[in-house]
């Protein structure tokens, strides 16, 4: 039985994403600047407020981002392989003067928000500078995924942007593909069996039906140009 009050995601097996707790649900896209590069994100559009409502996970869906009961007809395998263990413990860390930059590729959705401004990676190098440990931080929260996370050298804390909880769906019309859902602000995400993954300020769950990492995103809909259009 789905909590139907607080907000949630619940992932349904081999079905869709309950979403209830009226989040607010969106669709948004990367602004690019000349080379190609993504320096912002742009709400494109709000779908209307609902308290719950169930998003497509098989990609099949007639009527995306919310399921259609698709996923039946295609005898969708949503099996969930992602690893269970915290973000902190499978990341590799960059070890910087003033900061140090977290790194989970296996969350890559290939949003290309790290290569701004030279990459991040190289940014640690230089982190005596004030501006690129503004930088760095401010790339890493751009990052859907949470696969990058900058941390203060001194407290350890990770440096975050903040989020009201909610979802949007992306779109990379760069690509010409479809992109994941973006799920802000630390919205539980219950397994299919019942168990909790890791509550993360920003994470990213896969709605092309493709990614070797359910639930989350690994960028394979970049590869089989998955489009929701
Ligand atoms: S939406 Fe990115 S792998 Fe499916």
């Amino acid at each position: 039985m789905v909590d139907r009050k607080a907000a949630r995601i619940a992932i349904i097996g081999n079905g869709p994403y309950v979403v209830t707790g009226n989040v607010p649900l969106a669709k948004e896209s990367a602004v690019r600047d000349k080379k190609g590069i993504p320096v912002e994100w742009e709400i494109l559009e709000r779908y209307p407020g609902q308290e719950d409502y169930d998003l497509c996970r098989c990609g099949a869906s007639k009527n995306k981002p919310y399921c259609d009961g698709s996923h039946h007809g295609i005898e969708f395998d949503g099996a969930e392989t992602a690893s269970r263990a915290p973000f902190s413990e499978v990341a590799e860390r960059y070890e910087g003067v003033d900061f140090d930059l977290l790194d989970y590729k296996e969350l890559c959705a290939g949003a290309q928000f790290c290569h701004r401004a030279g990459g991040i990676w190289e940014m640690v190098e230089t982190s005596k500078d004030p501006k690129a440990r503004q930088m760095a931080a401010e790339i890493a929260g751009q990052c859907p995924t949470g696969r990058l996370v900058v941390c203060d050298k001194r407290s350890g804390k990770p440096i975050e942007p903040s989020f009201e909880k909610s979802i949007t769906v992306l779109e990379d019309p760069w690509r010409e593909c479809s992109g994941p859902l973006w799920v802000k602000g630390g919205i539980p995400i219950e397994s299919a069996d019942g168990s909790e993954y890791e509550v993360r300020n920003r994470a990213t769950l896969c709605r092309c039906g493709e990614s070797k990492n359910k639930p989350f995103c690994d960028g394979t809909h970049v590869l089989i140009r998955f489009k929701d259009y």
